[in-house]
């Protein structure tokens, strides 16, 4: 089946906005401000002679009779134009395994958004870009520990899931696909803590998660690559192993904090910031193989521009937490006796610990008659780093505890339909 491209799908109501929640409906009221401004600057700047003809003519030809009445005759021989339209007439249609994959990716993008969220309400910066709660001064310090710019960190990423999400529902919209809502699942409680919406329901849960930091090891191996089914050794056994708050519950978490230079951050407390530092980590290596992986099964030129476009700057992401996961103290949590080792100590250490490796090693790629490359490990489309590779991973990291059987069947079946998609 084959989902075309046609003026009337253009039309159809671009968002369910009635069933944004409030945060979303306020972002896009901010770009749709932002947008208007920058309509009104461009209006009050005097744009060369040739930019005016080419817009005025174009916006004439709209006017009479819509895209179409630009016609070859308008034109010199070999326009630009002519053989744009030419070219949209020879291009394949988006199919249907197109959608599925944006569907499974806008999916993913409004988990990720909803998470990013709540890490930007305690640990982040608020404002108009992203907006809700009012920041936790004890949990902001404690991350700061990893790096002191890592509010604006966790502020822009949350920024980037949003764009990423709303973009790919207004993509769907525009060829006449249903855009994602997840909406009537967001039912899981928040946190408690100062600083946080603390009425808000949630889609996921960042307060008993078991993080998965064996990425840390697989991009420092030089002989090992998990699309071979290798396996590769934890960086903190114990994050692994229990199931730990990645952001203060309650106040009870932040208790003996003090302010100061430098301030009092108490190790259970800081042992929370540094379970987020490496949750950042776990959740944007994924996306990083993600894209790619699916990007195999697309079809159609444009949509695998998308993927091209947004995947590498998951991998942005992942590049930037990696170096931060990496300066996360070494302290065992009074609490529950979590610890962090030192990554650059015996009997951790070494080219497959070290913390300042933060590029990806060489290693098999294909075949392991190759030489080791530099690459996103994994890609094989249907893998571990695939759609449905990436449900299980989250969904054992304990992103959806609380969630319902029927959340999780949709999410599959997105999954699914995904990895289904074939080049064609
Ligand atoms: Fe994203």
């Amino acid at each position: 089946m084959y989902i075309r491209c046609s003026p009337s799908a253009r039309a159809k109501t671009p968002m369910p906005l009635d069933e944004l929640n409030h945060d979303q409906e306020k972002i896009m009221e901010h770009n749709a401000h932002q947008a208007q401004k920058e309509k009104i600057m461009e209006h009050n700047v005097p744009p060369s002679k040739a930019s005016t003809s080419r817009r005025s003519f174009l916006r004439r030809g709209l006017a009479v009779g819509g895209a179409g009445a630009i016609g070859a005759g308008l034109f010199s021989a070999g326009s630009l134009y002519t053989n744009f339209a030419q070219a949209q007439a020879a291009s394949p249609a988006v199919t249907k395994g197109d959608v599925a994959i944006l569907r499974f990716l806008a999916a993913i993008e409004i988990l990720e958004t909803d998470l990013w969220q709540q890490y930007n309400e305690l640990g982040g910066i608020q404002d108009s870009e992203v907006p809700g709660g009012s920041g936790s001064a004890a949990y902001t310090a404690a991350l700061q520990v990893l790096d002191g710019d890592m509010d604006q960190y966790i502020h822009d990423n949350t920024e980037d899931e949003i764009s990423h999400f709303t973009f790919l529902n207004a993509y769907l919209v525009s060829k006449g696909a249903d855009p994602v809502n997840l909406e009537r699942f967001r039912t899981l409680p928040g946190s408690q803590a100062t600083g946080a919406q603390k009425d808000k329901p949630r889609l996921t849960n960042l307060m008993q998660l078991s993080v998965d930091t064996s990425w840390w090891t697989r991009y420092r191996s030089r002989t090992q690559n998990p699309d071979f089914g290798d396996t590769f050794p934890q960086a903190v056994p114990g994050l692994f192993e229990g199931k730990f708050p990645a952001i203060p519950r309650t106040d009870d978490d932040v208790k003996g904090f003090k302010p100061g230079t430098p301030p009092t951050i108490p190790d259970h407390l800081q042992a929370i910031a540094n379970t987020a530092g490496f949750h950042f980590g776990f959740i944007e290596q994924g996306g990083s193989s993600l894209y790619p992986s699916l990007a195999q099964g697309v079809s159609h030129p444009e949509v695998l521009r998308i993927l091209l476009s947004i995947g590498p700057t998951e991998t942005a992401h992942f590049q930037t937490w990696q170096d931060k996961a990496g300066n996360a103290p070494a302290l065992t949590d009074p609490t529950n006796g979590l610890v962090f080792p030192d990554l650059n100590a015996s009997p951790f250490g070494g080219e497959d610990f070290q913390t300042n490796l933060i590029m990806p090693e060489p290693t098999v790629f294909l075949s392991r008659t190759f030489p080791p490359v530099s690459i996103i490990r994994p890609t094989e489309p249907g893998g571990s780093g695939g759609a449905v590779g990436t449900v299980k991973a989250w969904t054992a990291d304990g992103l959806f505890i609380g969630q319902s059987q029927d959340f999780l069947a949709v999410l599959r079946k997105l999954a699914e339909q995904a990895d289904e998609a074939r080049r064609g």
